[in-house]
């Protein structure tokens, strides 16, 4: 797939690494090209830097991962994404797109794309590397856009996650950055280290 990462900071860098070693294009959106955090992805295979409207126009992917309030300024530079596939990475516990609720439903109301939340519910370390003691960790994804759950699942598989497991609807978007926030919680608050990840267990 050709996929742009808009937000090459912890998390967009984790996973454009993983995706290139999977043989994805990666196509890098930044403000300045010559200058922007994770400017060593470019080492990794078939990564290459663009402005945003660049990156999004070479894509049929596209990796939200940015600070969650610089979605309006992202969203003006998107250009044309009718149809495309937009993931959601970003967490609003902190600061929320006002008047929106989370960038989800920001892009929900102001694009046509097929929208996805996913790669928002655990730490950058755990995306760069998710296999504890041999087995891949669990990713969750929420949202309307069965076409964009369908590539979010496929990417997650890609980056080493053992399954992606469905939240649910655009309804379920709010609760999977409150899931967010409990692994925030325990990594962080209660000090449990950022060495730790969620996964379903069945019997
Ligand atoms: N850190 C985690 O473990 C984690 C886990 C799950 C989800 N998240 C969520 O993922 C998002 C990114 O977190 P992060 O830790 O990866 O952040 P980060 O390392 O600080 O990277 C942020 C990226 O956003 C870019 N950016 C900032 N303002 C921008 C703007 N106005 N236009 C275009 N690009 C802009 C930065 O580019 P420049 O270098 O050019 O400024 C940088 O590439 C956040 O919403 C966070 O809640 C984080």
């Amino acid at each position: 797939m050709n996929i742009a990462i808009i937000g090459t900071g912890n998390v967009g860098g984790a996973l454009a690494t993983n995706w290139s070693k999977k043989g994805h294009t990666i196509n890098l959106g930044v403000q300045n090209v010559s200058s922007f955090k994770g400017i060593e992805l470019l080492k990794n295979n078939n990564t290459k830097v663009f402005s945003i409207s660049e990156a999004v126009a070479k894509s049929e992917v596209i990796l939200i991962a940015v600070p969650p309030t610089v979605i309006f300024e992202i969203i003006e530079q998107l250009g044309d994404v009718s149809g495309k596939i937009i993931i959601d990475a970003t967490n609003s516990v902190r600061q929320a797109p006002d008047p929106y609720k989370t960038v989800y439903h920001c892009l929900a109301d102001k694009t046509k794309a097929e929208i996805v939340k996913c790669f928002n519910s655990t730490g950058f370390e755990n995306m760069l590397n998710p296999v504890y003691n041999g087995e891949g960790i669990d990713m969750f994804m929420a949202g309307d856009s069965e076409k964009a759950k369908s590539v979010a699942t496929q990417l997650a598989l890609d980056a080493g996650f053992g399954s992606c497991l469905d939240f649910g609807k655009a309804d379920k978007v709010e609760l999977l950055e409150k899931f967010a926030l409990s692994w925030i919680n325990l990594a962080i608050m209660q000090g449990q280290g950022r060495n730790i990840a969620f996964k379903v267990v069945r019997r």
